[in-house]
């Protein structure tokens, strides 16, 4: 399978950080916001690599990673001419996906728990999409799943009135016909084709799965969501590296070192 990280849009609401940088690129404490998401990939195993930005910011990209051989991973790169929606955003793969699947991270998505699974999951699946879900306190603020047992039955964007706290987190996995049904779209009342709207589609056939995670997830799109990704990857880092007796003392309320993850990475 391949992968595509969404990195367009012009990030207004990190501006002035993003006035000539872009978000993706930003310092979440020791390495670039990309940085993140490759290494999810490269996790999964997955290593060739679309990286798509809008025409604004997309030599940063190049000269930042170039062929992605320092990160373990091949790299290639594509454009989004207009910020119109993410899932319009995924439609410029369709000639690097080759008819194959395509697993999607949003370029600002920071995940600590390992996707191997849900990836192998959806590699036995015959057909269809799988979305990755979450308990927020704000889930307003994401797409957001209405449940009926453990049965997803709608995905509603942004809702004033969420129908739960699970929300839909920016990893998904699409079977090759994902790029007719993105052409199904039409765009929102934002004017954007929706990945909702997309991941709605495959609702409706039957063929959208799901797997819950319970580690930290940060969209670091906003001012306080950044600092917290900052904070975050801080103490997890710090966390892997200091031995036992110095996480005692410098951390003694988080003693179990957690899983040996991509923090350390560079
Ligand atoms: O982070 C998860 C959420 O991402 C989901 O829960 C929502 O369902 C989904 O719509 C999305 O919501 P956001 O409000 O966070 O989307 P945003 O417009 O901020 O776009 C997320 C990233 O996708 C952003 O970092 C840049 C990229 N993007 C976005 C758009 C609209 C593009 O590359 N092209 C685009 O046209």
């Amino acid at each position: 399978m391949k992968g595509v990280i969404l990195a367009g849009g012009l990030g207004t609401r990190l501006r002035p950080l993003t006035k000539v940088i872009n978000k993706s690129i930003l310092p979440v404490y020791n390495k670039p916001l990309i940085y993140y998401p490759i290494l999810t990939l490269r996790e999964t195993g997955i290593k060739d690599i679309l990286i798509i930005s809008g025409p604004e910011h997309a030599g940063q990209f190049l000269d930042l990673l170039a062929s992605g051989k320092e990160l373990g991973v091949n790299l290639s790169y594509d454009i989004q001419e207009e910020p119109k929606g993410i899932a319009h955003g995924l439609a410029v793969a369709e000639d690097f996906a080759d008819n194959g699947r395509v697993a999607l991270i949003l370029g600002d998505n920071i995940f600590e728990d390992s996707l191997v699974k849900a990836v192998q999951d959806f590699e036995k699946q015959e057909k269809g999409a799988k979305i990755i879900i979450k308990q927020m306190p704000n889930p307003e603020r994401f797409g957001v799943v209405k449940l009926r047992g453990n049965k997803i039955v709608d995905i509603i964007e942004k809702p004033k009135r969420p129908p739960s706290n699970w929300m839909v987190t920016g990893f998904y996995l699409y079977d090759s016909r994902v790029f007719d049904m993105i052409r199904k779209l039409k765009p929102s009342g934002r004017g954007e084709y929706e990945i909702t709207d997309l991941n709605n589609l495959y609702l409706k056939e039957g063929t959208l799965t799901y797997q819950k995670i319970k580690g930290r997830w940060i969209d670091a799109g906003t001012f306080d969501s950044l600092l917290e990704a900052n904070n975050f990857v801080a103490k997890k880092f710090n966390h892997e590296i200091f031995s036992k007796n110095q996480r005692k003392k410098y951390f003694p309320k988080n003693k179990k070192r957690g899983r040996k993850s991509f923090y350390l990475a560079l």
